[in-house]
């Protein structure tokens, strides 16, 4: 069976190439910068852009099976190629915003997009797999020059709970989708095990690092001030939403053992697997 996989020089697509790889799988990656893609030997390159329909011709979809739809800007371009090649299985990148569990999810950013996306395999194909996680543990890389600077980190909300959850078992999870046909048309919510205070997660990160990592609170408005030139409006408002939220609601496990089979990764073990990003090199 041959899968085709979009992200795939991203930290989900690069763990899911790997994953089908020791599962059996022949593997198709795309990138839009193939000489940099770095990808294991039997992993076939082939160039295209997600939104480029001109890029997305038989070259990328011929004798293609599956594929993994990474949720790109445009990515409408790709999933049209494909169905039009005859590809018409596909598991789905998305996000548990598009869910709409709580009322900062209407509307938010990642709501319209993901819900968008989902949207245009839904209504084009009935073989198909949604998976939403919840946050990422990867989003906790953004304190990384602080870390390894020596830096104290200055963030708000730090008795809010949240559920991170490793891209392995994001990736892991849809190797499983794509090789079975168990989870066809399942829309899954995923997570990571345990809800975590965000001073339990740099507490984590430090234990991992074998040093305590200076922490201070701050305000939401302090952190609006201090960051607002690297965060755009709608994500800022998104972060800060989620937090404030998760202080009185911590996030609920959504386990992704209903389809892996096995429990997922804790915090700890994402840390440990990122110690090099934490480290001053
Ligand atoms: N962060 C969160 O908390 C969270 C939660 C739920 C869902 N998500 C979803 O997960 C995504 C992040 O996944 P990740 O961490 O694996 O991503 P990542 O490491 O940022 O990698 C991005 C990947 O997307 C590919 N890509 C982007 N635009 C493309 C295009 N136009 N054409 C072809 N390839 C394109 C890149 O490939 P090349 O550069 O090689 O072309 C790269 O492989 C988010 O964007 C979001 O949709 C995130």
């Amino acid at each position: 069976m041959t899968i085709l996989v979009t992200g795939a020089t991203g930290a989900v697509g690069r763990h899911l190439v790997t994953t089908l790889l020791s599962r059996g799988a022949a593997v198709r990656a795309l990138t839009r910068k193939p000489d940099d893609a770095d990808l294991p030997a039997a992993v076939e390159v082939v160039a295209g852009d997600l939104a480029d329909a001109t890029t997305l011709g038989s070259q990328v979809f011929d004798g293609v099976d599956r594929a993994f739809v990474f949720p790109a800007q445009g990515v409408e371009a790709f999933v049209t190629a494909a169905i039009a090649h005859g590809v018409h299985r596909f598991t789905v990148l998305s996000s548990l915003a598009a869910a709409k569990e709580f009322p900062r999810d209407h509307g938010s950013a990642s709501q319209l997009h993901h819900s968008a996306v989902e949207a245009v395999v839904t209504g084009r194909t009935d073989a198909w797999t949604i998976l939403r996680p919840g946050t990422f543990a990867n989003n906790l890389l953004s304190w990384a020059w602080q870390i390894r600077s020596g830096a104290p980190i200055r963030a708000p909300y730090l008795a809010s709970a949240q559920a991170p959850i490793h891209e392995y078992d994001v990736a892991e999870a849809a190797a499983e989708t794509l090789l079975s046909d168990e989870h066809l048309g399942e829309v899954i919510p995923l997570t990571g095990p345990q809800a975590l205070t965000r001073s339990e997660q740099v507490a984590i990160i430090g234990e991992a690092l074998g040093r305590e990592i200076p922490l201070v609170e701050i305000t939401p408005e302090e952190f609006r001030a201090e960051t607002a030139q690297f965060i755009p409006e709608p994500v800022m408002k998104m972060l800060l939403d989620y937090w404030h939220d998760t202080l009185t609601v911590p996030d609920v496990p959504r386990p992704v053992t209903v389809v892996t089979g096995r429990p997922g990764r804790a915090l700890a073990e994402w840390a440990a697997d990122h110690r090099a990003d934490f480290e001053a090199a």
